[in-house]
């Protein structure tokens, strides 16, 4: 078992992700070589462009997990990578380094499902503070998740909010293995996704949620009421709590135009665009009150879609525990208005530090903890799987 050290690998976006993490919970390194800024150029992800940054930084970026974790290569006990959902080019790069890597030490190699990264974000903290490394491997998973499932209250309910996923998972741990289940997902756009194309439309930066989200403060959330179409593919029996967010940003793009506001958009475009890094007072001094009011207005709706389809999920799986994970979940309305709403009915609700709540390989690093003391591990054969599900 050694030291329950294991190497995470993360690409299956556009950030080049390297962990050291002792027994699912005690991060030693975190290593994030983001491409943010060069995306960004674009305005969103360029697949071929993050292959080839990846590569880059696949290298370097272990390099320095390894460097800062204070540990040598020989050290590792496993190498966990992730296997899907990501674009295919760029999860492959991290699939054969973490191969080569896993054969050349001899030591086990484990896949892990991005979804699960994210949701070990949050339950990674939870039970940071209870291991004793004496105990064995198992011993302290099941000690460490058991803290995380709480008092036989039974599942944890999980919003997994990015930009490329909208999903809720009931997550459960049977006997040292984590389940999850799928119990609700976006038919269409992923919020994240949402925020970002209604930046865009706007004529604010990329990615837009950090924008949305800082300029929300100076709106009046109730000016421009949104609506959302109730979806649900479920049924009586299994009912199943689904998101739609392309009709919001349709709703916008007519609000845009039925309120004539395409000119001031674009003069705000080209007014950005000669900024290198706009600091907030720039970019609210170049949006009107409508403007403001109406960025104000999409957040609050789609917070509050959020919101009520998670704790209707967690009302009827009886849930007590929720957590909410992703680069959304680093929202300052939704954090507030979540923990407000579980407050009122007795639930609780946890979200990752920020710097595991964008993608990162120590989530990826956590994940793969129970697989390893359950000795759960990939075969030579691993391949990338873009659309690889969790539930
Ligand atoms: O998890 P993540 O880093 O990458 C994906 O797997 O997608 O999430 C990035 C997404 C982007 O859509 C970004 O606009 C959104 O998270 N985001 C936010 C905030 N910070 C990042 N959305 C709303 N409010 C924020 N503060
Ligand atoms: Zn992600």
């Amino acid at each position: 078992m050694g030291n329950g050290l294991i190497l995470g690998i993360e690409s299956s976006c556009d950030e080049t992700a390297a962990a050291v993490v002792r027994a699912g919970s005690d991060v030693l390194s975190n290593v994030v070589a983001t491409q943010m800024q060069m995306h960004a150029l674009y305005g969103g992800v360029v697949p071929e462009l993050a292959s080839r940054e990846h590569l880059r930084n696949i290298v370097p970026v272990v390099r320095e997990s390894l460097r800062q974790a204070g540990i040598e290569a020989k050290d590792v006990d496993a190498v966990a990578v992730t296997a899907g959902p990501g674009l295919a080019g760029a999860l492959l790069v991290g699939i054969s380094y973490a191969k080569a890597y896993a054969y050349a030490l001899g030591k086990p190699l484990i896949a892990v499902n991005h979804l699960e990264g994210h949701i070990h974000a949050v339950l990674m903290e939870s039970s940071e503070s209870i291991h004793k490394s004496s105990e064995s491997a198992s011993q302290r998973v099941s000690e460490s998740v058991g803290s995380v499932v709480g008092d036989a209250a039974g599942n944890t309910l999980a919003l997994v909010v990015s930009g490329g996923h909208t999903h809720l998972y009931l997550a459960s741990l049977d006997e040292g293995v984590w389940r999850y289940r799928n119990v609700g997902r976006t038919v269409d756009d992923a919020a994240g996704e949402a925020y970002d194309k209604v930046a865009k439309l706007l004529g604010l930066g990329y990615p837009g949620g950090p924008w949305i989200d800082r300029l929300s403060a100076f709106g009046n959330p109730r000016a421009v009421p949104f609506r959302f179409v109730e979806i649900n593919r479920g049924t009586v029996d299994e009912p199943s709590f689904d998101f739609s967010f392309s009709g919001i940003k349709t709703a916008v793009l007519r609000y845009i135009e039925t309120h004539g506001m395409k000119g001031a958009i674009e003069d705000r475009r080209a007014a950005l665009e000669k900024i290198a890094s706009p600091a907030l007072d720039d970019v609210r001094a170049l949006c009107d009150a409508a403007t403001l009011d109406l960025i104000a207005s999409f957040q609050a709706a789609v917070v509050g879609n959020l919101i009520r389809q998670t704790m209707a999920a967690a009302q009827h799986f009886g849930a007590k525990r929720i957590v909410v994970s992703g680069g959304v979940a680093a929202n300052r309305e939704l954090r507030a208005r979540f923990e407000a709403e579980a407050g009122k009915r007795g639930l609780t609700v946890r979200f990752p530090a920020a710097d595991l709540s964008t993608d990162n390989a120590a989530m990826i690093a956590a994940a793969a903890w129970s697989k390893f003391a359950q000795g759960e591990f990939a075969g030579p054969t691993l391949n990338a799987t873009p659309q690889l599900r969790l539930g």
